[in-house]
């Protein structure tokens, strides 16, 4: 016998129904974005492999986890580990007007140790804006995102908000900090001993004990912000209060990605237990147009993991499962023309119908209805061929049933059907 082949490690088949409610969060974000003028933008899911490098080698999504392959012409590609390097440089491939402010849905490839809501192949919903240094965007960006949360149903969520500061301040405080972090080597985890020097900004990322505990008291980059970062940061603030847009500062906040600058954020699930509760997050990345060699174009968006919507949407019973069924079941024991023309008529009439196959007897095909979850069922015999009728019966109403002339089924489900 072959082998029963598995998905590979760290993926999941989504399957009916869970994908119906995909289908649900996905039209729920594209109705939040689309009404506030974002556009959706499609990418290739691989690019050169460069244009995910310049998303810096501090970068573990970087340096550890690309899904790369030399492709038939020996060109260096990857998969894409995230959203945003493809924008940025779709930006600067078609120059068009800004802001441009776009969302997108996609599948991002990290190879990761799976567990508990990390996946190798995971999927995000996000938006970017480019064009603009525009702290009002930033608010834009975070409080749709934050809307997007609510519209769901969702209520359990805290937004953790800090600041990056100008490039300029990232850089100082990097350099603060590897001097700060220098001293205290022997107090981190030994895992953590290499960041120190070579990425200090990912040690106040750990979330090892001892380095989490050593760190308890490390310079914070707030507190060195410039008076341009620091008055952006505030308008920010200013915004997302005035919106009702609840958020705690949280100085340890640095984000796994290196190209933020100014604002960068996590929601993270309250109801999630597992260490991967970020249910999205994003920031400001001013350079990184620049960083993949076009003209310089700050920017603003952030990515959210629609597996882990869902699992935070279990925990809080949002989003229930859609039922996915029919309206209506058409069952034809006469050899099948008469079911495929009814339940082709019912469609084209803007009526969701279904039927059985493989010609199977009525008993057979009334258990398929009744599983099916549809309202009516459509009857057809051969005393109904003969009669130019066809029977319906009530699904949930303890299977009343009764004739109609052929030329009246569609008129008569459809106002059944309104009727509710
Ligand atoms: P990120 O924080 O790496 O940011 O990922 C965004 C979200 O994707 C996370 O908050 C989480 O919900 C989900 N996620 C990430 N990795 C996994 C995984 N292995 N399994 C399941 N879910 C995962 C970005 O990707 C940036 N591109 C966000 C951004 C957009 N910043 C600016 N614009």
């Amino acid at each position: 016998m072959p082998e029963v082949f598995q998905a590979p490690k760290g993926t999941r088949d989504i399957l009916p129904p869970e994908s119906d409610r995909w289908q649900a969060l996905v039209a729920v974000f594209a109705d939040v974005f689309g009404r506030a003028g974002y556009g959706l933008v499609q990418n290739p899911m691989f690019e050169d492999i460069g244009v995910f490098q310049r998303l810096g080698e501090g970068t573990e999504v970087v340096r550890k986890e690309m899904y790369d392959f030399f492709d038939k012409g020996d060109r260096h590609m990857a998969l894409r580990p995230e959203g945003t390097a493809s924008v940025v440089r779709a930006f600067n491939q078609h120059r068009p007007t800004v802001p441009w402010k776009v969302w997108y849905l996609t599948p991002c490839f990290r190879y990761e140790e799976p567990q508990a809501g990390r996946f190798r192949q995971h999927h995000q919903v996000g938006a970017e804006a480019i064009g603009s240094a525009d702290p009002d965007l930033d608010v834009e960006v975070i409080a749709l995102q934050h809307d997007f949360y609510r519209a769901l149903g969702l209520s359990q969520l805290s937004l953790r908000l800090n600041s990056m500061g100008s490039p300029g301040d990232r850089q100082a405080y990097a350099g603060e900090l590897a001097a700060w972090l220098g001293q205290r080597l022997g107090d981190l985890d030994e895992a953590d001993r290499t960041n120190a020097t070579d990425h200090p900004l990912r040690v106040l990322d750990s979330k090892r004990e001892r380095t989490m505990a050593a760190v308890a008291d490390a310079p914070f980059i707030i507190d060195c912000l410039s008076d341009e970062a620091g008055t952006h940061f505030e308008r920010v603030q200013a915004g997302l209060n005035a919106l009702g847009v609840d958020y705690e500062i949280d100085p340890y906040l640095v984000r796994g990605l290196d190209y933020y600058t100014h604002s960068t954020w996590e929601f993270v699930a309250g109801a999630l237990t597992s260490a991967q509760n970020a249910v999205g997050g994003g920031g400001r990345y001013d350079g990184l147009a620049e960083s993949l060699g076009g003209k310089p174009a700050p920017g603003v968006g952030f990515g959210a993991g629609i597996e882990r919507i869902l699992l935070a949407a279990d925990a809080e019973d949002a989003l229930a499962e859609a039922s996915g069924a029919v309206d209506v079941f058409v069952v034809d024991v006469t050899g099948g023309d008469a079911g495929r023309d009814l339940t082709f008529e019912l469609r084209r009439n803007g009526i969701s119908a279904d039927r059985s196959f493989d010609a199977r007897s009525m008993k057979a095909q009334m258990k398929v209805a009744d599983r099916s979850g549809a309202r009516l069922a459509l009857l057809v015999g051969e005393d109904e061929v003969a009669a130019g009728t066809v029977t319906l019966r009530d699904l949930r109403s303890g299977g009343g049933q009764f004739a109609l002339r052929r030329a009246d089924v569609v008129p008569e489900v459809a106002q059944r059907l309104a009727k509710g």
